[in-house]
């Protein structure tokens, strides 16, 4: 039974404005409901089959007590030695960690000071190779004062490995022999050269499930170390997530949210609004719908079914923020093609209730505004928009969060991970790997001259050797 608080805290899914009966017919009808509610048999044996193949190793992530005890042991013992973290990673191995860290910790985390922040380090997720971003960490942290976690599945992407060379070699001259001591690697348990390296530098290790893919990987070491390390509290995410894989066993919409987003979000597809904004009306859950467009695009975008039939399917996830982007892409969602689907993210209680001042009541666009809230003020706006939607014939639902807590948020994650594996099962496609992204490392990997990919190197030359049309 869950206690009264995990009632409260409950994050919950309303599509109402979903359907046609308050949106009209860009809303899903009935018939359409109906036709895709049909299959859910037949998705719950795929997503059985699938586990029993040992494919929904994210489905485990909650209750593994082995890995969760393994992070917070050694996130204790390297509690208060290190200033900054840096994270070296890419994809679903960087994009979990930003989330946390943007929506369980202080919005300034970074700036305030030790005090501040109760003596966890910085965090710098190094997510991309651009040259002015990596020297300008590089410069900015004191290798004596840094703990290096590289993380990377495969052990072998290019721009994490370019990285850690780079790290590797500067915290060595600058540390010498205790520069071990720096690093941490999360990979995979046995394979590939991260896990080499780490074996023969002494450096600490944490293992990535081989059944748990990149982008489903934040409740595994991947996110779950770097947030130990900035002290949020991995027990309350992980049994947050525990509390959303019960909500989601019903094979019932009305009962089962993930359910219902995956029904939805597929019936509006079929019927053209192929594109999924999401949009949290929260600074703190802005970098949760990156992870987000991540999960949705590289889990749903395929060219075949699993029984190989080219069907190029793919819903394009894509991410907005209230109220900022009120001010810069709702007139296209209320006005423009009848091609998107709206899904608001609304916080119940912000952290902080923060009162408008009685001032400047002598101007009228102040003066209606003292003694409210701001907090008043984003409902407000978020309302606002969901009429304007509504009365604009636009589908939009609302994905309700109590609070931003530990709790919340690893129920929101693990929402999200298990719509997107229902999803993969009503397309017919496999949500769990990802050819397209495989086929980019291979042309790096070509392009930077790797032994053994001459041949991909000669094709690629073909191709970029063609007369260009430039003006
Ligand atoms: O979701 C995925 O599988 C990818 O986005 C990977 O996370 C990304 O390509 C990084 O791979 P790796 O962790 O092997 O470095």
């Amino acid at each position: 039974m869950p206690s009264r608080d995990m009632k409260e805290n409950e994050v919950r899914y309303d599509y109402t404005n979903m359907l046609e009966g308050a949106v009209g017919r860009h809303g899903v009808t009935e018939a359409e409901l109906a036709a895709v509610t049909a299959r859910t048999e037949e998705v719950f044996q795929t997503l059985s089959d699938q586990r029993a193949k040992g494919v929904l190793g994210f489905m485990d992530l909650p209750t593994d007590e082995t890995t969760a005890g393994a992070v917070i042991k050694m996130a204790g013992a390297l509690e208060g030695r290190f200033e900054n973290l840096v994270v070296l990673g890419i994809g679903g191995s960087a994009l979990g960690t930003i989330a946390l860290k943007s929506a369980l910790c202080h919005p300034l985390h970074n700036l305030l000071d030790s005090a501040g922040r109760k003596g966890r380090p910085r965090l710098f997720v190094l997510d991309n190779v651009d040259p002015d971003l990596v020297k300008a960490v590089m410069e900015f942290v004191d290798p004596k004062k840094t703990l290096v976690n590289v993380i990377t599945k495969s052990g072998g992407t290019a721009e994490t490995i370019s990285q850690l060379v780079i790290f590797y070699e500067a915290m060595s001259k600058a540390i010498g022999r205790d520069a071990a001591e720096h690093f941490v690697a999360t990979t995979d348990p046995q394979k590939g050269e991260l896990r080499k390296m780490a074996a023969e530098f002494g450096w600490q290790t944490l293992p990535i499930a081989p059944n748990v893919g990149g982008r489903f990987s934040v409740l595994t070491p991947v996110g779950l170390f770097p947030a130990a390390m900035l002290g949020i509290n991995v027990r309350q995410l992980l049994s947050g997530a525990a509390f959303m894989d019960r909500k989601c066993e019903p094979r019932d919409i009305e009962k089962n949210p993930a359910l219902a987003y995956a029904v939805i979000q597929y019936a509006l597809a079929k019927k053209g609004a192929n594109i999924s904004v999401l949009m949290p009306y929260s600074s703190a859950l802005a970098d949760v719908a990156d992870w987000y467009r991540q999960l949705w695009a590289e889990s749903l975008g395929k060219m075949t079914t699993t029984d190989g039939m080219v069907v190029n399917a793919g819903p394009t996830p894509t991410k907005a923020v209230g109220t900022t982007d009120q001010h810069s892409q709702v007139q296209l969602y209320v006005e423009g093609p009848y091609d998107k689907s709206i899904t608001f993210i609304e916080v119940e209680r912000f952290n902080n209730a923060l009162a408008i001042p009685r001032a400047l009541s002598q101007y009228k666009e102040a003066a209606y505004l003292n003694g409210r809230t701001v907090n008043e003020l984003m409902s407000a706006e978020k309302r606002g928009t969901e009429v304007a939607l509504v009365t604009a014939g636009r589908p939009n639902g609302t994905i309700l969060m109590p609070e931003i807590s530990e709790f919340t948020v690893g129920q929101l994650l693990y929402f999200f991970e298990a719509a997107t594996a229902i999803s993969g099962a009503l397309y017919g496609i496999n949500a769990f790997d990802q050819p397209g992204v495989e086929a980019g490392k291979v042309a790096a990997y070509a392009l930077m001259g790797r032994p053994g990919y001459q041949e991909k190197r000669a094709e690629i030359d073909r191709v970029l050797g063609r007369a260009r049309k430039i003006v």
